[in-house]
């Protein structure tokens, strides 16, 4: 669709955000063809990122600075030093997982201190979320048509999609914001989970000193 542009790097910046000031280490969950970890490897100095899939780790490592390496690993079976990041940070892909089994994984290897902030799709939460898409769906649309004018005009990408879009794995959300706030909070107490306009939520925990 020609209003069509790329959510999940509008929020790139919202995670860079969650990154503590001063983190010397980060992960990146799921890095799919890597652009959120090269975004990663520009303020924090050392990188690991990792992807079940082989494909995409490819592609991520054809472009990787050299402070970020990226691995072919599964967020559910992969061993990882515990309690050695300052930051984890996922985007796009918490849907595809157990929460009650990957949260505390990605937790365990934070350090005291770190934080962990992902990105995912929630399941529509109907009738009480309409408002909310029907906003998301009108400002999905008007800036779509923004950045389509603006591009030729100014040369910046504006949220296009990447070439390795198509080639993704990708799932759709199976949880509402509040069941993904209620499984969440089971296992790590004191999680923050928001509703993000562009049909995705926001999660954000702190791993006690
Ligand atoms: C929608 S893509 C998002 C990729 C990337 N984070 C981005 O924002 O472009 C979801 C990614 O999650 C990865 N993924 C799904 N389940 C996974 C698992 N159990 N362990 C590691 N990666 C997984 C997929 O291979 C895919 O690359």
């Amino acid at each position: 669709m020609i209003t069509d542009w790329d959510h999940n790097s509008w929020y790139h910046r919202l995670l860079l955000r969650q990154v503590p000031a001063g983190a010397e280490r980060a992960l990146d969950v799921g890095c799919g063809a890597g652009t959120l970890a090269r975004r990663l490897a520009d303020v924090v100095p050392h990188v690991d990122a990792f992807d079940r899939s082989p494909e995409m780790v490819a592609e991520a490592r054809a472009v990787a600075p050299p402070n970020l390496d990226v691995q072919v690993a599964d967020a559910l079976t992969v061993e990882l030093p515990q309690n050695s990041y300052d930051a984890v940070v996922s985007m796009a892909v918490l849907h595809h997982l157990p929460l009650a089994e990957a949260l505390p994984r990605m937790a365990g290897w934070l350090r005291p201190g770190g934080v962990l902030a992902a990105v995912a799709l929630p399941r529509a939460d109907l009738p009480r979320g309409l408002p909310v898409e029907a906003a998301a769906a009108v400002a999905h649309h008007g800036l779509g048509l923004a950045f389509r004018a603006l591009r030729p005009l100014t040369g910046a990408e504006l949220f296009r999609h990447e070439p390795s879009h198509d080639a993704m794995p990708v799932a759709d959300g199976r949880l509402t914001t509040r069941q993904v706030r209620a499984e969440a909070s089971a296992v790590l107490p004191d999680v923050r989970v928001r509703r993000l306009l562009y049909w995705r939520y926001l999660l954000v925990w702190r791993k006690p000193l």
